[in-house]
């Protein structure tokens, strides 16, 4: 049974079809960015389904601009989104996910948690963030029966880039539709293949999974070479 929250209620229009015959689902419209509407969804959830084996915070957004040209609010744009909504999910469900033997908190980092990328500086901070409070859950988590499972992706062939705010010089000379061209050539997994990587982290009692050869080979880099890794991502990206 699954428990499907969208900000966006036309996202659940091919919901139906998407699913393997014979699931059942309900949904259920929340802004993850709003806490108080976070808990409710929770109280709905189990009062709908009974209880919650595992939740999977996965909403996220990105501002493309630098640090120097980026308005705060588009900052809090995504840092509200891809952190506090992981947050207020992790926090609204824990509650409930710890009546359970077992059960999961899958929370959706990216390789933007460990190596940055240049011109998405509140992506980058709000990712790090979310592997640091992953980190931070498995060890107040360690003697209870919830698991936290941290998911780094590295280029998923999803509509994020067309989803995100191109702002600044980066908005320049058709920015949005370059930034959007160029993610879906690097972008080599597709959410499918995710979802499954996902399933069989939880099967497997895993605390990280890395997704695509992309975030494994980065992971293996940004391990050997921290900073220089970072400078060429950083000299590579700005081309
Ligand atoms: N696509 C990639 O290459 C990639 C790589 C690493 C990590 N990720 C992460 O994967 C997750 C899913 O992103 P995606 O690639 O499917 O992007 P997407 O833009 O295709 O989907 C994002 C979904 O989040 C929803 N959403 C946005 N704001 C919301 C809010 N305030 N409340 C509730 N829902 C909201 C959108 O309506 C949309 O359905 C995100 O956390 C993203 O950061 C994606």
């Amino acid at each position: 049974m699954l428990a499907l929250a969208d900000v966006d209620a036309k996202g659940f229009e091919k919901t139906p079809e998407e699913l393997p015959p014979g699931i059942s689902f309900s949904t259920h419209i929340v802004d993850v960015a709003n806490q108080a509407r976070v808990n409710e969804w929770a109280g709905d959830v189990v009062n709908e389904h009974g209880c919650v084996d595992i939740i999977i915070n996965n909403a996220g957004v990105a501002s493309v601009a630098s640090i120097e040209e980026i308005e705060q609010e588009d900052f809090n744009w995504v840092f509200d989104i891809c952190f506090f909504g992981v947050l207020y999910g992790s926090k609204a469900f824990m509650p409930y996910l710890k009546m359970q033997k077992e059960s999961y908190i899958v929370n959706i980092s990216s390789v933007n948690g460990f190596v940055p990328f240049p011109n998405n500086g509140p992506y980058n901070c709000a990712k790090h963030a979310v592997k640091a409070l992953n980190q931070t859950m498995m060890q107040e988590l360690r003697n209870s029966s919830v698991k936290v499972l941290s998911v780094h992706p590295g280029g998923i062939k999803t509509n994020i880039a067309r989803n995100s705010r191109v702002l600044g010089s980066a908005a320049e000379n058709d920015g949005a539709n370059r930034f959007a061209s160029k993610f879906d050539r690097v972008a080599s997994t597709t959410a499918e293949k995710t979802a499954e990587m996902v399933v069989q982290g939880i099967l497997k009692n895993k605390k990280r999974v890395l997704v695509g050869t992309d975030a494994v080979v980065m992971d293996i880099l940004t391990r050997l070479f921290p900073q220089r890794f970072s400078d060429y991502v950083g000299k590579i990206a700005m081309r």
